[in-house]
C-alpha cells in the first residue's frame, strides 16, 4: 500500500497530493511558501478570498494546471495547532483517505512533513497515517446482488517526507497492520450469524493460526464435556450447532511465563434463552461474538509485529437459542472451577461462557486477564455508545489498559467494584453464586460475576455492548462493525511492562 520517497513532492508530476493546512493562522511559509511561489501567489489569494481555508477537516480540491508537476492538490485543513491532538489527525487523514477513495485518483502521494506539530514528530504522523487509510477506507463486502463494479479503493501511497525513511516506514507499516486487524474484527462482527457460526469461528481461528504460525487448539463439544465446562455447556444445550472452545497462542519469549490471557465473549447469536428478548432487542445480537472478534483481530496485529509477550487468547463460541432441550432459569449449572451457579436469566449469558474461559485461559498459564464482551444492555445506559465500561480488580494492570485505549483512541471508562457488588453475585440460596442479580448497576453485576472466576489474577474486563457497533458513518469508518478494543488489546500488550 505505502511506498516512501525522499524527493520534494512540489517537483514531481503526480496524479493527486495531499497537503495539510494548519491555523496558525494560515500562511504560506516554508515549503508551502515553495508551493504557493510556483502558483504565482494564487493560494495567498485563494485565502484571502475565502476559496481555501485550514478549518479542521475541511478537504479542498484544487487543479494545478501545470503551476506544479501535481495534477492535482488536495488540501486538508487541520484546524488551530493547539486544538489539534493525534486523534484527530487520524480522523484527518480518514476525511483525506475517503476523498480520495471516491474519485477517479486511486494513487494518492502524500507531504507528510505538512502534518506535523510541536506535539508529534514525523514518525508518529507516519503512524497515525498507516493506521487511517485502512480503517477510514473500509467496506463491508456485503451480500447484495449487484452489478459487477469495481469497488473503488486506494491502490497505492507514496509518502514524501525528508524524515529518514526506514523509520517512517516502519511506523507507517505498523499503523496498517493495527488498521487491518480492526478491519477483520469489523467483518467478523458484520458477518449474519447464519454464515458465522462458531465453526465459522473456529476455522477462522485456525487459519490464522496457520497463516502465522500460531498455536491452536479447538475444543469440540466432547471434550468441552470432558473438562467440566458446565456453564459454557448449558449456555450451548438448545442449539444444534456445536460450541467451540478456540485457544490461540503466540509466544514471544523464551519461557512459557508472564503471560496475558485475552478472553473474547464469542455468542455468535444472542437470542436471550428462555429469558428472550422483545422483537426489537433481537435485531443485531449477531454482534454479540465482538468480544471475540477483538481478540481475534489484536492476536493478527500481535501476530504481525511479534512483541517479547507471550499471550493466550480464549474464546468461548457458541450461540444462544431455544429449543426444547434448551437451559432454563432456576436450572443449577457447575463451572469448570467447580463453582455452582443458579440460573436467574438465561439472557445473563456471557458471564457464563466467559466463566469457564477464565478458568481455560488460566489453566494455559494466563497470569493477567483482560476479558472483552458485549456484556450488558446496562453500560449503554451508564456510558453511551462511545464509551467502553470498565471494571477490574488491579490498578496497575488497569492503567496499562488505559493507557493503550488513549494510544489507540478508544474511550474507557471505568466503573466501581466493591465488595457488596461481590456479595450481589453470591447470592442464592441453592448455589455458589447467581447469573443475574436484578437490573441496579448490572453492568458491574456481569463483571462482578466473571471476577469470581479469575482467582486473585490482576484483571481487566472491558464491557463493549454500547462500543462494538454504530448506526452512522465516520471518519475513521462506516456504520456497523467498529472493530473495538482490537487496536488497544494489541498495544496492551505490545507495551506490556511487568514492574
Ligand atoms: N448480549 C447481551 C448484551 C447486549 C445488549 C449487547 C445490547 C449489545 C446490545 C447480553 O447477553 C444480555 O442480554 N445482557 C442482559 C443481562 C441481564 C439479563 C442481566 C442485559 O444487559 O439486559
Ligand atoms: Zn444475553
Ligand atoms: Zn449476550
Amino acid at each position: 500500500m505505502f511506498q516512501f520517497s525522499h524527493e520534494n513532492p512540489f517537483q514531481i508530476e503526480l496524479p493527486c497530493l495531499i497537503v495539510g493546512l494548519l491555523d496558525k493562522p494560515l500562511k504560506f511559509e516554508g515549503v508551502l511558501g515553495e508551493l504557493d511561489e510556483a502558483f504565482q501567489g494564487q493560494l495567498t489569494e485563494l485565502v484571502k478570498t475565502g476559496d481555501l481555508s485550514a478549518k479542521y477537516k475541511s478537504v479542498q480540491l484544487i487543479h494545478t494546471f501545470g503551476f506544479v508537476p501535481a495534477k492535482r492538490i488536495l488540501f486538508v485543513g487541520l484546524g488551530k495547532e493547539k486544538e489539534l491532538t493525534i486523534q484527530k489527525l487520524k480522523m484527518a487523514f480518514g476525511k483525506a483517505a475517503k476523498y480520495i477513495k471516491n474519485t477517479p485518483v486511486q494513487k494518492a502521494a502524500i507531504a507528510l512533513d505538512t502534518f506535523i506539530t510541536d506535539k508529534w514528530d514525523t514518525v508518529q504522523a507516519a503512524a497515525a497515517l498507516g493506521e487511517a487509510v485502512p480503517l477510514s477506507t473500509y467496506e463491508f463486502r456485503d451480500y447484495k446482488q449487484k452489478t459487477n463494479l469495481p469497488e473503488p479503493r486506494i491502490e497505492e501511497m507514496t509518502v514524501y517526507s525528508s524524515h529518514t525513511i526506514g523509520e517512517i516506514e516502519q511506523a507507517a507499516k505498523a499503523g496498517y497492520i493495527l488498521g487491518k486487524a480492526t478491519n477483520s474484527a469489523r467483518t467478523l462482527v458484520n458477518m449474519p450469524s447464519n454464515l458465522l457460526t462458531p465453526s465459522y469461528l473456529a476455522t477462522y481461528a485456525s487459519q490464522l493460526a496457520e497463516k502465522y504460525g500460531l498455536e491452536v487448539e479447538i475444543l469440540g463439544k466432547s471434550e468441552i464435556e470432558k473438562l467440566g465446562m458446565g456453564a459454557f455447556l448449558a449456555v450451548n444445550q438448545g442449539s444444534k450447532e456445536e460450541p467451540k472452545m478456540i485457544t490461540l497462542k503466540f509466544q514471544g519469549k523464551e519461557k512459557w511465563e508472564d503471560v496475558i490471557g485475552l478472553i473474547g465473549k464469542g455468542i455468535t447469536y444472542d437470542s436471550g434463552g428462555y429469558s428472550f428478548k422483545t422483537k426489537n432487542g433481537l435485531v443485531g445480537m449477531k454482534t454479540d461474538m465482538a468480544g471475540a472478534a477483538a481478540v481475534l483481530g489484536a492476536m493478527e496485529a500481535i501476530a504481525e509485529w511479534k512483541p517479547k509477550q507471550n499471550v493466550v487468547a480464549v474464546i468461548p463460541a457458541t450461540d444462544n437459542v431455544v429449543s426444547a432441550s434448551a437451559f432454563r432459569p432456576d436450572d443449577v449449572i457447575t463451572s469448570m472451577n467447580g463453582k455452582t451457579i443458579e440460573v436467574l436469566n438465561t439472557d445473563a449469558e456471557g458471564r457464563l461462557v466467559l466463566a469457564d474461559a477464565v478458568t481455560y485461559a488460566k489453566h494455559h498459564g494466563a497470569e493477567y486477564l483482560v476479558d472483552v464482551a458485549t456484556l450488558t444492555g446496562g453500560v449503554i445506559v451508564a456510558l453511551g455508545t462511545d464509551k467502553t465500561g470498565a471494571v477490574t480488580n488491579d490498578e496497575w494492570l488497569f492503567e496499562q489498559i488505559l493507557e493503550a485505549s488513549f494510544e489507540a483512541g478508544e474511550y474507557i471508562w471505568r466503573l466501581p467494584y466493591t465488595e457488596e457488588d461481590k456479595k450481589r453475585v453470591r447470592n442464592s440460596r441453592i448455589a455458589d453464586l447467581n447469573n443475574s442479580p436484578g437490573r441496579e448497576g448490572h453492568a458491574i453485576m456481569g463483571a462482578a460475576f466473571i471476577g469470581e472466576f479469575v482467582e486473585g489474577a490482576p484483571w481487566v474486563h472491558l464491557d463493549i455492548a454500547g462500543t462494538a457497533d454504530t448506526d452512522k458513518d465516520y471518519d475513521l469508518g462506516p456504520a456497523g462493525a467498529t472493530g473495538v478494543m482490537t487496536r488497544t488489546l494489541a498495544l496492551f500488550v505490545d507495551r506490556f511492562d511487568k514492574e
